[in-house]
C-alpha cells in the first residue's frame, strides 16, 4: 500500500513536470510563429477588395489633397484638415535611418479626399453619416470619398491601416473599400470618478478610441466617491466634492476634451448620475439629498441617501446646474443615470413619506418606483426645456428607470429617451439577461444602448476579448423594426480598481473587440479568423503610443519602450517539439497507469 501511494505521488509529479516541459514549447512556438496580419483594417469593412499587388509609399513626396467642396466649407475644413496632419505622421513609422528607398517601384503618389456637397456640421451626432468608400489603384492616386467630415475620418483610419511594412518600405495593396457602421452609438465609457484620470490621459483614450472607430465618449464624471466637474454655479460640488482641488475638472478642462475628441468624430456624453450614485454631492450639499432615519438604513454608505426628491429646492438645483452644463457639452443627449437607487432610505423619511401620501403612491416597492418615476420625469422635463432650437436635449438613463416604469405601471419616460441596458445574470450579478430586457424595452418603443456583456472592469486569466466579441446586440427576440431600435452600444470601466497606472491598458485592445462587433456586418463572428487582425491592430495601437495590453504569448515589430530597456531575453530552446512532445506525453500517461495499476494492486 506505501508503494502504491509513493508510485502515485511520484507518477503526479512526473506528468506535472512532463506536461510543463511539453506545453513549454507549444507556447514558444505560438508566440514565434508570425500570426500578425500586414495590413488589415480593425474593425473589419462592410465591403473590402484587396489584392496580391502591392505598391510602395514614398515618405518624402507622398501628398494629401482634400477637394474645393471639403476645403470651401468651412465645418469641412475645420475636422479635415488637422486630420490630415495627424494621418500624415501615423501613415510614416519607419525610423529615417532605417527606411529604403522605393525607386523602381510602383509608387502610390497621394489620396485624394472628397467629401460630396460638402454638408459637414460642426458637432457629430448620433445621425451622423460615416460612410465612406476608398479606391487604391493600380495606378494614379489613391481616393477617399464621404458624405461628411466624419465619414472622412474613418476613411483615412482605414488608409492609414492598410499601410504595413516590409523590409524597411511602407507599402499597400490594391484595395477597394465600401465602408459604414453596422450600429450607429459605439462608444466606451470612462469612470472618473473612483478615480481621477488627467486631462492627457482621456485625450490619450480618445486617440484609440477614434483607431478603432467608434463615436461615442460616456464620461461617468462624478458619483458617490467624487464630484470632479467644477460648476461655477455651484463651486461646493467640486470644491468639497473633489478628493482635492488638484482633482478636478475645469471648465477649460472639459472643453479641451470636447474639442479633442470633436477632432476626431467623437461624441461627449457626461453623466450626472441621479438620483442614486449622489454622496458627493451631499458634501458640498447635504440638503440635496434624503436623511436616513435609523442612519443605518444603508450601512455601506453615510447616513445620506439618494436625492430629497419631495423638495421642489432639488428641482431648482438641477435646474441651475443642468444648465450650466447644457452650456459646456455640445451633445443632445445628456446620460441621467438612475440605477441602483436603494428605497429603504426613502422609506425611512418621514418628509417623503408624506410627499408620497400627497401624490398618492402606495408605501411599497412599486409606490417607490413610481416615485423614482415621479422624479426622473420632471428632471428629463428640466433637460429637454434646455433645448436650443434647431437642436433638442434629450437623456439617457440606465435600464432601472423603464424597469420601474413596468413596476409601477406608469409610463412616464418620454420615447425619445434612450434606455441603457446594463444588467445581467451570472456569478457577478444577479438580474435580468440582456435578451430578456431588450425584447420589453424596444417593445414599448425605445431605443436602446447595450453594455451588459462589455463590462471591462471585470478580469480574468487569459484572454477574455472573444467573450465580447460573441456578444451581439441583436440576439435577442424581436421584430426588424424592435431591432432598429437598438442603436448600439458602449463598453464601461468603471474604475474602482483603474486609475491612470492601468486604465489604457485595461481598455485596449479588449475594447476593440467591441467595435468591431459595432461596426462590421452582423456575419463577421469568427474570432479565431480576426486573431492575426486584432493582433495587428494591437501591435499598431502600441507602435502609436497606446499601451495596449497583449493578448498573449506574441511580440511586436515596435514593442512597447523597447529601446528603454536592458536587452532582450532570448530563449535558448529551438525547435519543435510537436509530435515527439505528444508522443512523449502519451509514453508518460501510460506509464503512470501502469505504476498505478501495478501500485494499487
Ligand atoms: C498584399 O500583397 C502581398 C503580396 O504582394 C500579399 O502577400 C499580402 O497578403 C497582401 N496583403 C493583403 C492585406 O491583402
Ligand atoms: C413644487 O413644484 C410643483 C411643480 O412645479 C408645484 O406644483 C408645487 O406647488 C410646488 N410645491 C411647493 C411646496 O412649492
Ligand atoms: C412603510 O412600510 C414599511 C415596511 O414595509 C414600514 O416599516 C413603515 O412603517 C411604513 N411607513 C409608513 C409611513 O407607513
Ligand atoms: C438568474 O440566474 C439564477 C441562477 O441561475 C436564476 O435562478 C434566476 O431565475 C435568474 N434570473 C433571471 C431574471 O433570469
Ligand atoms: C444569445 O441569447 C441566448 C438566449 O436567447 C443566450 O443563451 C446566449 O448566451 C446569447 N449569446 C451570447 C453570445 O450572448
Amino acid at each position: 500500500m506505501k508503494l502504491s501511494v509513493f508510485c502515485l505521488l511520484v507518477a503526479l509529479v512526473c506528468q506535472r513536470a512532463f506536461a510543463d516541459w511539453v506545453r513549454q514549447p507549444f507556447w514558444y512556438d505560438d508566440a514565434r510563429r508570425d500570426k500578425v496580419a500586414k495590413g488589415t483594417v480593425w474593425p473589419q469593412p462592410r465591403s473590402i477588395q484587396t489584392t496580391q499587388q502591392s505598391l510602395s509609399l514614398n515618405p518624402d513626396s507622398f501628398s494629401f489633397s482634400t477637394s474645393d467642396d471639403a476645403s470651401s466649407n468651412a465645418n469641412c475644413k475645420d475636422v479635415l484638415d488637422p486630420a490630415i496632419e495627424r494621418y500624415r505622421d501615423l501613415l510614416f513609422w519607419i525610423p529615417a535611418g532605417e527606411r529604403v528607398s522605393v525607386s523602381g517601384d510602383r509608387v502610390l503618389g497621394g489620396l485624394r479626399v472628397t467629401i460630396s456637397g460638402g454638408t459637414c456640421s460642426e458637432y457629430p451626432t448620433l445621425d451622423s453619416d460615416e460612410s465612406y468608400t476608398l479606391e487604391v489603384p493600380a495606378s494614379g492616386d489613391a481616393t477617399l470619398r464621404a458624405q461628411t467630415a466624419w465619414g472622412a475620418l474613418r476613411g483615412l483610419e482605414t488608409f492609414s491601416q492598410l499601410v504595413y511594412e516590409v523590409d524597411g518600405k511602407h507599402k499597400l495593396n490594391v484595395t477597394t473599400i465600401s465602408d459604414e457602421p453596422r450600429f450607429r452609438h459605439r462608444g466606451v465609457m470612462l469612470d472618473t470618478a473612483r478615480h481621477f484620470l488627467n486631462v492627457p490621459y482621456i485625450k490619450q483614450n480618445l486617440d484609440a478610441i477614434a483607431y478603432n472607430k467608434m463615436n461615442v465618449f460616456h464620461w461617468h464624471i462624478v458619483d458617490d466617491q467624487s464630484f470632479p466637474f467644477q460648476s461655477a454655479t455651484y463651486p461646493d460640488l467640486s470644491g468639497k466634492g473633489a478628493y482635492t482641488q488638484d482633482n478636478v475638472y475645469t471648465r477649460q478642462d472639459v472643453l479641451d476634451v470636447i474639442e479633442y475628441a470633436r477632432m476626431r468624430g467623437i461624441r461627449v456624453i457626461p453623466e450626472f448620475d441621479s438620483p442614486g450614485h449622489m454622496q458627493s454631492w451631499g458634501q458640498g450639499y447635504p440638503e440635496l439629498l434624503t436623511s436616513c432615519s435609523p442612519t443605518n438604513v444603508q450601512a455601506d454608505i453615510y447616513h445620506l441617501g439618494p436625492a430629497n426628491v419631495a423638495r421642489n429646492s432639488t428641482y431648482d438645483f438641477m435646474q441651475n446646474l443642468f444648465t450650466e452644463i447644457r452650456d459646456i457639452f455640445a451633445d443632445d443627449y445628456l446620460h441621467l443615470g438612475g440605477d441602483e437607487v436603494h428605497f429603504q432610505c426613502w422609506m425611512s423619511n418621514a418628509e417623503i413619506q408624506d410627499f408620497m401620501r400627497q401624490q398618492g403612491f402606495p408605501n411599497t416597492t412599486q409606490g417607490f418606483a413610481q416615485l423614482e418615476g415621479y422624479y426622473i420625469k420632471r428632471l428629463l422635463d428640466i433637460v429637454e426645456g434646455l433645448s436650443v432650437a434647431p437642436k433638442r436635449s434629450r437623456g439617457i438613463v440606465w435600464q432601472e428607470i423603464f424597469d420601474n416604469n413596468i413596476l409601477s405601471g406608469d409610463f412616464t419616460v418620454d420615447l425619445d429617451t434612450i434606455i441603457h441596458v446594463w444588467q445581467w445574470n451570472n456569478s457577478n450579478f444577479q438580474g435580468i439577461p440582456y435578451w430578456d430586457e431588450l425584447p420589453l424595452v424596444t417593445g414599448a418603443g425605445y431605443q436602446a444602448i447595450l453594455s451588459s456583456c462589455w463590462y471591462l472592469n471585470f478580469i480574468s486569466y487569459g484572454r477574455d476579448w472573444p467573450e465580447y466579441y460573441a456578444c451581439d446586440p441583436h440576439n435577442f427576440t424581436g421584430t426588424p423594426q424592435q431591432k432598429q431600435l437598438v442603436i448600439g452600444g458602449e463598453a464601461p470601466l468603471w474604475a474602482e480598481w483603474v486609475d491612470a497606472t492601468n486604465h489604457v491598458a485595461r481598455m485596449w485592445p479588449r475594447a476593440s473587440a467591441v467595435a468591431e462587433r459595432l461596426w462590421s456586418p452582423q456575419s463577421v463572428t469568427d474570432s479565431a479568423a480576426a486573431s492575426p487582425r486584432m493582433e495587428e491592430q494591437r501591435c499598431r495601437m502600441v507602435r502609436r503610443g497606446i499601451r495596449a495590453q497583449p493578448q498573449g504569448p506574441s511580440y511586436c515589430k515596435y514593442e512597447w519602450n523597447l529601446a528603454g530597456q536592458a536587452g532582450n531575453y532570448v530563449p535558448t530552446a529551438s525547435g519543435a517539439r510537436g509530435i515527439t512532445g505528444y508522443a512523449q506525453q502519451l509514453l508518460l500517461s501510460l506509464f503512470s497507469c501502469l505504476v498505478l495499476t501495478f501500485g494499487l494492486s
